[in-house]
């Protein structure tokens, strides 16, 4: 496995790999989820490159970049063990050099829900994947499902810019209890670390009761917000019951796939979730 600081190192290096090249972005503090779309990656190309770059521009003012965890050793010890041949882990001046102007709108996708509470956030996301694409040149890019917005950024950018690659979307990766793993849950203590599944356990409620037939969204919000609200710990940022196509807000009755996702603040952490609700295939709903 090759590990490269400079964008030109990284670039002559990727030129010597023939064959189908899959890219995992990550910022670091690897677990199972990012290992879970590097296994991916492998399965289904001749060559696996992984980022490691902490992205400064899609933190905003008072976020925790400079506290955000970082273990560059035990990650590439990971990557190894996965056998991944390519890793570029740049210092920020060499993705963002002095004069750096340019950035990435992806338009209505992005404004809602994280976009609403994070400014500024998917214009940082979509420029540095953007960046990441055109250096690396992947055939596929693998992406979390964990992070069901940044994935529909992500694909409006890749369609609207003509990316030649494939975005892959991997399943949220869990803990045996239901929470989604993130590098960001070792800011969970104990108490914290229990108070954290009410949001998958806010999720499977609403699964539970779109599968019953429940399609109105102002009841299935109402569900989710109530596992939550019995949470003492859990300070919630918003809860939304979307169209999974368009992220449009619902108040009516939902009559296709829908998104329900949530961001809480529990102690230091600002955790998020979602799940995708599909009307059963050859039904038309009730
Ligand atoms: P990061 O949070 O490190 O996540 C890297 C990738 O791993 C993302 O595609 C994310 O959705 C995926 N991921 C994280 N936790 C997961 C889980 N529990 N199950 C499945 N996939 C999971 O997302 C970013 O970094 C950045 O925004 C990035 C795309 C690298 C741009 O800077």
């Amino acid at each position: 496995m090759d590990v490269f600081h400079t964008i030109a190192q990284f670039r002559d290096a990727r030129r010597a790999f023939p064959g189908s090249l899959g890219l995992v972005p990550t910022m670091g503090f690897l677990h199972e989820g990012h290992l879970a779309l590097v296994r991916r990656a492998k399965a289904e190309n001749a060559v696996v490159a992984v980022s490691i770059f902490v992205n400064p521009t899609q933190f905003g003012p008072g976020e925790d970049l400079a506290g955000y965890p970082r273990d560059l050793d035990r990650d590439l010890t990971l990557l190894e063990t996965e056998g991944v041949d390519l890793v570029l882990n740049p210092p920020p001046e060499e993705v963002y050099p002095r004069g750096f102007s340019s950035s990435i709108d992806t338009g209505p996708v992005s404004e809602p829900l994280e976009g609403g509470h994070r400014p500024g956030h998917f214009k940082g996301v979509a420029t540095v994947v953007a960046k990441l694409f055109n250096i690396v040149q992947p055939d596929r890019a693998y992406f979390g499902q964990k992070d069901g917005q940044q994935v529909m950024v992500i694909k409006r950018m890749a369609t609207d810019l003509d990316f030649p690659l494939e975005v892959v979307v991997v399943p949220t990766v869990r803990e045996p209890d239901g929470l989604a793993m993130s590098s960001r849950n070792i800011y969970l203590g104990e108490p914290e670390r229990r108070a954290a599944t009410c949001l998958s356990r806010a999720l499977s409620k609403a699964r539970d009761r779109w599968d019953a037939g429940e399609r109105e969204a102002n009841v299935l919000r109402r569900q989710v917000i109530d596992v939550i609200e019995k949470e003492a710990l859990a300070q919630i940022d918003y809860v939304s019951v979307a169209d999974a196509e368009s992220l449009d807000e619902l108040s009516g009755l939902a009559s296709r796939s829908i998104m329900v996702s949530m961001a809480v603040h529990i102690g230091k952490a600002r955790l998020i979730d979602n799940a995708v609700l599909t009307p059963p295939a050859g039904r038309s709903n009730p």
